[in-house]
């Protein structure tokens, strides 16, 4: 593909779409883990162009924030008046030659070399595969432009690909709104897409008039001007139509969503994983697998999320940003920048908040939540407890309903806890506090001081038993013939 590394890759997003009703530029909106324009941004990056540029606009600063953050090496060129896709280009070119210029001083007005690529900012389901085989055409071909364009069910809305009745080649693109009757009946459409000679367009854009239904400077027409002026007009037929549909609202939102979300699923099944129920499985372009991992019903993978082989996870479960160690079982759980280890077993019914590490073999279960938590190989907490900026060694295990009591209400304190220890039922660990290593602690203790290795520490109160008090406090009650009953009993058998 290298030989065929484009000059420019140009992302026209500079547009409002209003159809989203939303406060939100429609180009932020997300699926699988990425707004439509980085979806775009990624699969224009597998053809490794020299510039990449997107068109900006409506809601610009917005746009030019994310774009920095997700990609560093993305420009942008600012449209401020959306006046055409092909003045959107003509922007972002002129923007690549402004950056040339004042890198390269000497040589001004200087020109771009090669193909440049024009894509939408809204087609997050096309892939950098589709974008290579454009770009390997336009170049197999000797093309001035090549145009990717697909059949579709219904053409209402796209520009559509008009081609010479002889020879088949494409002659012209006419928009919907500029097409005569018959014009309408064609069924392949310009997905928006387009390679371009950079020389070629670059001439050809300042030919282009808005003498139109729109008014606009339509990038559209700079086939007719290059096959008019004898240049060679391709086309490359994309293999799925709906790899290039453009989102304009949220119907086609979630329907963009299922369709990516399949992918990625069906990908991964092929590489090994078991998926159980894919219907009510969702996960990011940015999860990764390795073969045999399993994924139960109801359960969100997202963000850098790793599933290491064997791993099951579910059913409903939300993993963020969380890898999940080779055999390790996590059901029912949500968990948020957390590792995993080898073999561990996590929930039903577990929350793992960022900064949790469980080593191999560790449990965190039943209504456990754990944040910045280091839990060492086999160490064990098993019921209903909170475990929070604390560390914890080998083989431990945390009696059930105990708190790690970290915040005094303005800092937070750190507890550890050895190795081969045994925290009893009910703690309290008030933290910052050190259980050293095979210590045991009783059930029901406040734990305020340090505890020395293989010591036991008590810290409750004495149990007083008052004799009879049911028989004088609450006489005639049910309590009280129960009490007696039991008293006559005992008398009996002694
Ligand atoms: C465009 C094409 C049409 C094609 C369709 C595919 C033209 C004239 N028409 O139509 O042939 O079938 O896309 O979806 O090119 N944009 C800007 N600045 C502008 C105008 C648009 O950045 O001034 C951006 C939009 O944000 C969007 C893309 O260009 O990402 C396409 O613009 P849109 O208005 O949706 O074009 P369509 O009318 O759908
Ligand atoms: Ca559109």
């Amino acid at each position: 593909m290298s030989a065929n590394r484009p000059a420019a890759v140009v992302v026209l997003a500079a547009g409002e779409g209003t159809r989203m009703k939303s406060t939100t530029p429609k180009v932020l909106h997300a699926i699988c883990g990425r707004s439509l324009v980085g979806h775009v941004v990624a699969a224009s990056r597998e053809l490794s162009p020299e510039n990449l540029v997107v068109v900006v606009g409506h809601a610009r600063e917005q746009v030019t924030a994310h774009l920095a953050e997700i990609d560093a090496d993305v420009r942008t060129a600012v449209q401020h008046e959306q006046n055409g896709t092909g003045h959107a280009v003509r922007m972002g070119l002129e923007q690549l030659a402004d950056s040339a210029d004042s890198a390269d001083s000497a040589d001004s007005g200087v020109a771009l070399d090669g193909t440049v690529v024009v894509v939408c900012g809204d087609t997050p389901l096309l892939t950098g595969e589709t974008l290579g085989r454009l770009a390997e055409t336009h170049a197999a071909e000797g093309n001035a432009v090549t145009v990717l364009t697909a059949e579709v069910p219904d053409a209402t809305g796209y520009g559509r690909i008009v081609r010479d009745g002889a020879s088949g080649a494409v002659t012209a693109i006419v928009e919907h709104k500029d097409a005569t009757d018959a014009q309408r009946g064609i069924r392949e459409i310009n997905s928006g897409v387009f390679a371009f000679d950079a020389q070629l367009l670059i001439d050809a854009l300042g030919k282009v008039r808005t003498d139109n239904s729109q008014g606009e400077e339509y990038l559209t027409d700079v086939l007719g001007i290059l096959r008019e002026a004898g240049h060679r007009v391709g086309a490359c037929v994309a293999g799925d139509h709906r790899e290039i549909v453009g989102i304009n609202n949220r119907v086609q939102l979630a329907e963009a969503r299922r369709l990516l979300n399949d992918r990625l699923l069906t990908r991964a099944m092929l590489d090994g994983v078991t998926v159980v129920d894919p219907a009510t499985t969702w996960v990011d372009a940015t999860v990764t697998f390795e073969p045999d991992a399993v994924v139960h019903p109801g359960t969100q993978l997202l963000g850098a999320t790793h599933l290491a082989a064997h791993a099951e996870v579910g059913p409903n479960s939300r993993l963020t940003d969380t890898t999940v160690g080779e055999g390790a079982a996590v059901s029912f759980t949500v968990a948020e920048g957390a590792e995993i280890g080898a073999g561990a077993s996590v929930g039903p019914y577990a929350y793992l908040r960022p900064g949790t590490r469980l080593g191999a073999k560790a449990k965190a279960g039943t209504y456990v939540e754990m944040k910045n938590a280091r839990i060492g190989e086999g160490t064990k907490v098993p019921h209903l407890s909170y475990v929070g900026d604390a560390t914890i060694g080998e083989y431990t295990n945390i009696g059930a309903a105990s708190v790690f009591v970290n915040y005094d209400g303005v800092n937070k304190h750190h507890t550890t806890i050895g190795s081969h220890c045994r925290t009893g039922a009910d703690n309290m660990l008030v933290a910052p506090v050190t259980i050293g290593d095979g210590a045991y602690t009783a059930a029901g203790s406040v734990i305020t001081k340090d505890v020395p290795p293989g010591s036991l520490a008590v810290a409750r109160g004495q149990q007083r038993n008052i004799e009879g008090w049911v028989a004088r406090k609450r006489p005639g009650s049910a309590a009280a013939r129960a009490a007696e009953s039991a008293r006559q009993e005992d008398a009996g058998e002694g």
